[in-house]
């Protein structure tokens, strides 16, 4: 794993922006694999910058999100279809049907998680993901546990997730209890892989899943198998 640490947050997500860029103008059809939370907006205003400055162009990007909460109608501003409408696709000019999330409202959830497995395969997979990183060492919803999720997974959050997703919703109560995340397998195929990070409660969890035992207890630390895996990190 490659690990750099930025003075600043702007810088961090300049870099990460750059990365991704980088990736759309080598192959203007890239899968991009997304990610939602605080840290992701910066790097998602600054794309919509370089598109708007006519510095990208999106009209042939695919992208697949990590995850989605289930029970959140889309139009839901927690919703993980909201947050990625409001923040990048509504600045871009990228194509509604080659936007991809799971989604949590199916009827039949055993087979909504095949469907998206099945959709990320018949795009060629994942060229490049960007992954935050939970302070359980969760990566997209794949909770700690005894075993890696292999496939894209219904997962029950953990009281850990609940508590510090809850910032976003009136009230911990409101914060729904499960979702469906990407399994490992999607993830790790990914050829390129970039985990961005900020702040100081977020260095430790950071410097175990980089240097610590491979474990599902932490599942992040999976990366350190992945061939190309960078880490960018700001305390700020
Ligand atoms: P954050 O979330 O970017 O809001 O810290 C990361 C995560 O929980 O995966």
């Amino acid at each position: 794993m490659k690990y750099e640490v930025f003075a600043t947050y702007d810088q961090m997500c300049r870099r990460a922006a750059n990365l991704i860029s980088a990736q759309i103008i080598l192959k203007e059809d890239a899968v991009v694999g997304l990610a939602t939370g605080s840290t992701p907006l910066g790097i998602y205003n600054t794309l919509a910058d370089w598109y708007a400055k006519s510095d990208l162009d999106f009209s042939r990007v695919r992208t697949v999100n990590l995850d989605e909460y289930c029970g959140l109608p889309f139009e839901d501003p927690q919703s993980y279809h909201y947050f990625m409408q409001t923040n990048l696709f509504s600045k871009i000019n990228i194509k509604p049907s080659n936007t991809h999330l799971p989604n949590g409202l199916a009827p039949d959830i055993r087979e909504e998680c095949k469907r998206y497995d099945a959709l990320i395969n018949s795009l060629g997979g994942i060229d490049i993901q960007l992954l935050g990183i939970g302070h359980n060492g969760h990566i997209g919803f794949n909770e700690p546990s005894d075993t890696f999720s292999k496939d894209t997974t219904h997962i029950q959050l953990t009281e850990d997730t609940i508590r510090a997703n809850s910032r976003f919703f009136k009230s911990p109560s409101d914060v729904p209890r499960s979702a469906l995340t990407m399994g490992m397998r999607s993830i790790m195929c990914s050829r390129k892989i970039i985990l961005v990070a900020n702040g100081k409660e977020k260095e430790e969890i950071i410097h175990q899943a980089m240097e610590g035992p491979i474990t599902p207890r932490l599942p992040a630390s999976i990366l350190q198998l992945h061939p190309d895996t960078t880490v960018l990190f700001t305390i700020e």
